[in-house]
């Protein structure tokens, strides 16, 4: 289905004063967004409008009961044209979300031509430095104000998007937690709600005063088994194979996660998906079958880890250790973004030029 999406165009670009060398992440924000309004029944009054500030009513029901979700997703300037990094598996993940937290789901339709509207108009936008790329946001909030707890009749969709170089600038150093929980089983660890990040703040501050970088979260029931990072998968490099986690409802199916599923094995690597236990970890290191651990996520993309934090004593996977394995998959992955090289696996979803290109 086409929808019709009204374009009100920015009068003050910002994009002279966009300076890639110094773009940090999520700080600075493209000249346009994508809002779309839920009335209860329909989408309505589909637009873009420049960036900026929304009018709320202090009862907003998202900032008092939390119904918010949201997305992650890049694209690439690659080849003079803009690319969109498996954009379908974030508009279906977007859906298990909302549907997890009763809010309405996005047509496919609505997700992909606002998404596609906005990034033609804010083409520009799209760094082509090498690790630069735009970090898109779409999220959905509910916004009845009413202050009862229920469902919201109401809810804004929007898009906003930021040009973005790498998300970390060194490899991590992690502690694994085993006090708090991220998530719980039959709670909403698999979506991507706001107030899941909302509640490892805590943990993860508290862990940054320890000297760490994240928390490597393990599972919620016995604290046994890793799970992920902040905002990241988790990948074990053995001798002879690679384990990541199993995905279950208490952590996050990562769409980078799954890519790179699909490289490891395309570069002949043996992936496992199964229950990782911290005392493996800690085994394999002594026996000298540790060989790497990294992470992965849209923002952050791909980083080795130093090593983890277990019980008050660090563990140095580095040391003994090396990135041959995350860097050998990086490299592909960047080829397929950047259009070095083929598109393997057809991730990669060209923006259509749809505005009229000024005379
Ligand atoms: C909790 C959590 N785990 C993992 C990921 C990685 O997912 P993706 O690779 O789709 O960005 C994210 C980021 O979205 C996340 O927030």
């Amino acid at each position: 289905m086409a929808y019709e999406i009204t374009i009100r165009k920015t009068e003050n670009s910002r994009i002279s004063s966009l300076d890639v060398e110094n773009i940090g992440f999520g700080k600075i924000f493209a000249d346009h967004m994508f809002v779309v309004d839920y009335d209860g029944k329909t989408w309505t009054d589909a637009r873009i409008e420049p960036y900026g500030n929304m009018e709320l009513s202090p009862a907003t029901s998202a900032l008092h009961y939390g119904q918010s979700i949201f997305e992650g997703m890049k694209a690439f300037a690659a080849n003079g044209e803009v690319q969109l990094f498996r954009p379908i598996e974030n508009w279906k993940r977007l859906n298990i979300s909302a549907r997890r937290m009763v809010m309405p789901e996005i047509p496919q339709d609505l997700f992909m031509q606002g998404l596609n509207t906005l990034l033609d108009l804010d083409r520009a936008w799209v760094p082509a430095a090498d690790g630069c790329s735009l970090y898109i946001r779409p999220f959905l909030f509910a916004t009845d104000d009413f202050v009862g707890v229920r469902p919201s009749e109401k809810y804004r969709f929007c898009i906003f998007c930021c040009p973005v170089g790498p998300y970390y600038s060194k490899p991590l150093r992690v502690k694994v937690e085993e006090d708090y929980s991220r998530s719980a089983p039959g709670g909403t660890g698999y979506t991507k709600c706001a107030g899941n990040y909302g509640a490892s703040m805590f943990p993860t501050k508290k862990a940054q005063q320890e000297g760490y970088d994240q928390v490597l979260w393990t599972d919620p029931v016995t604290h046994k088994f890793v799970e992920e990072t902040g905002t990241t998968n988790f990948f074990a490099v053995f001798h002879d194979k690679i384990v990541t986690p199993e995905l279950d409802e208490t952590l996050l199916a990562g769409i980078t996660r799954n890519s790179v599923i699909h490289i490891l094995k395309h570069l002949g690597h043996t992936v496992e998906e199964r229950k990782l236990s911290v005392q493996e970890l800690k085994d394999a290191l002594q026996a000298g079958e540790l060989k790497e651990l990294f992470i992965t996520g849209t923002a952050a993309t791909m980083i080795y880890l130093e090593g983890f934090g277990h019980h008050g004593t660090y563990y140095d996977v580095i040391a003994n250790g090396n990135h041959t394995i995350s860097n050998q998959v990086k490299d592909l992955m960047e080829s397929i973004r950047y259009g070095r090289g083929a598109d393997l696996f057809q991730w990669m979803t060209r923006v259509e030029a749809m505005n009229e290109v000024p005379a």
